[in-house]
């Protein structure tokens, strides 16, 4: 096994991700393409001020758990049904210098028994069969970290086997992303709901392969899960090509996105902060252009420029590079357009 270093953290794994075969490593998984992934909860872990006691629930290596403690300060526990992986967890903490309590079994075993502030889910492919114990696992308030890397089902390119695990019709095209993230959502809510509990999505985006959404438990609510049609109009009823049942108010909290990043991580959060207060769901430039029949697509800072002028929210999204964000009507979508290409 070979020794690593990401963050503060020095560690050892088996190298894992798209150059190593799909992800299932033998040995202790480590893929170094979701080191942004781990950035970025750093970031925001510091940003929430997290307090109490975390569980890396399917930690492997630890490297998340690790760093959350290094980097965040965090009283972190570690959980992984491979031996081999919890064997490897101890090691590390060692490496890194932390104590902390490392258990060998299947998550949704050790949430029968523990309750924790913040629990971090991170599964190979779906997070469906550890949703039901992670947030009965969580105290009041407490927050739930969740991936999702079965992206082709949540984003439309396997409807019948989204239905099946969510209960719901994905859509493909440009939001195809974020009606995922809001799939994935209202599934998180109907567990809670189920508990008498409601939640509160915090930062919820897609990066790569994969999709994440950070929430609080809280009380119950009585918010109501809608379905989105293909003009990115919210509907109360199921509808033909519609996606949903879905999550459809925000999906980021604003004043949670960190602002002191630099770089890449720095850019993501900017764009992240610029679409909170958005509608749900996103128009694809390429088909405004069309349908105002101007000829090349003009680029879409332009004509978020153009949408911000003529009176409307505008803007870019994480969740598609041809993604507008905007309460334009279609009209005014055109015109923007016109007017951008003449920039
Ligand atoms: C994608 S990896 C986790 C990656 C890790 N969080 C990171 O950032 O590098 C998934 C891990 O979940 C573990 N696992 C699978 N089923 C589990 C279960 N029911 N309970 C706990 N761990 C499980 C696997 O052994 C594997 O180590």
């Amino acid at each position: 096994m070979k020794e690593h270093q990401e963050g503060k953290a020095v560690f050892k794994a088996n190298l894992s991700g798209k150059d190593k075969g799909p992800g299932k490593a033998k040995g202790v998984f480590y893929n170094p393409a979701m080191k942004m992934s781990r950035d970025l909860h750093i970031a925001f872990a510091k940003e929430l001020e997290i307090k109490g006691k975390v569980l890396d629930g399917l930690a492997a290596s630890g490297i998340r758990g690790i760093r959350l403690a290094l980097e965040a300060g965090l009283n972190v526990e570690f959980c992984d049904t491979s031996q081999l992986s919890t064997k490897t967890i101890v090691e590390n903490l060692k490496l890194n210098g932390i104590v902390a309590e490392v258990y060998n079994e299947p998550v949704e075993e050790l949430l029968k028994r523990m309750k924790y502030d913040c629990i971090d889910i991170d599964p190979f492919g779906t997070p469906a069969p550890f949703l039901e114990a992670a947030i009965k696992g969580l105290n009041d308030n407490g927050i739930l970290g969740v991936s999702a890397t079965d992206t082709a089902v949540l984003c439309g390119a396997k409807p019948s086997i989204c239905m099946k695990r969510y209960g719901a019709r994905s859509m493909k095209w440009v939001s195809a992303k974020e009606i995922g993230v809001r799939i994935l959502l209202a599934k998180i809510h109907s567990i809670a709901s189920d508990i008498g509990k409601g939640i509160e999505p915090l930062l919820c985006y897609s990066e790569g392969h994969h999709l994440r959404v950070f929430i609080r438990l809280v009380k119950k609510n009585n918010t109501k899960l809608k379905w989105i049609n293909l003009d990115m109009e919210v509907i109360d009823k199921e509808e033909k090509d519609a996606g949903g049942p879905l999550w459809v108010d925000k999906i980021i909290n604003e004043n949670l996105v960190p602002t002191d990043c630099e770089g890449k991580l720095g850019k993501f959060f900017q764009t992240l902060r610029n679409e909170a207060n958005g509608p749900p769901g996103l128009y694809d430039i390429n088909d405004i252009a069309r349908n105002a029949k101007v000829g090349q697509t003009p680029k879409r800072d332009k004509i978020i420029k153009c949408l911000e002028e003529l009176g409307y929210f505008a803007s870019s999204s994480i969740f598609s590079p041809l993604g507008i964000k905007t309460n334009a009507p279609k009209t005014k979508r055109r015109e923007a357009v016109k007017l951008a290409q003449s920039l």
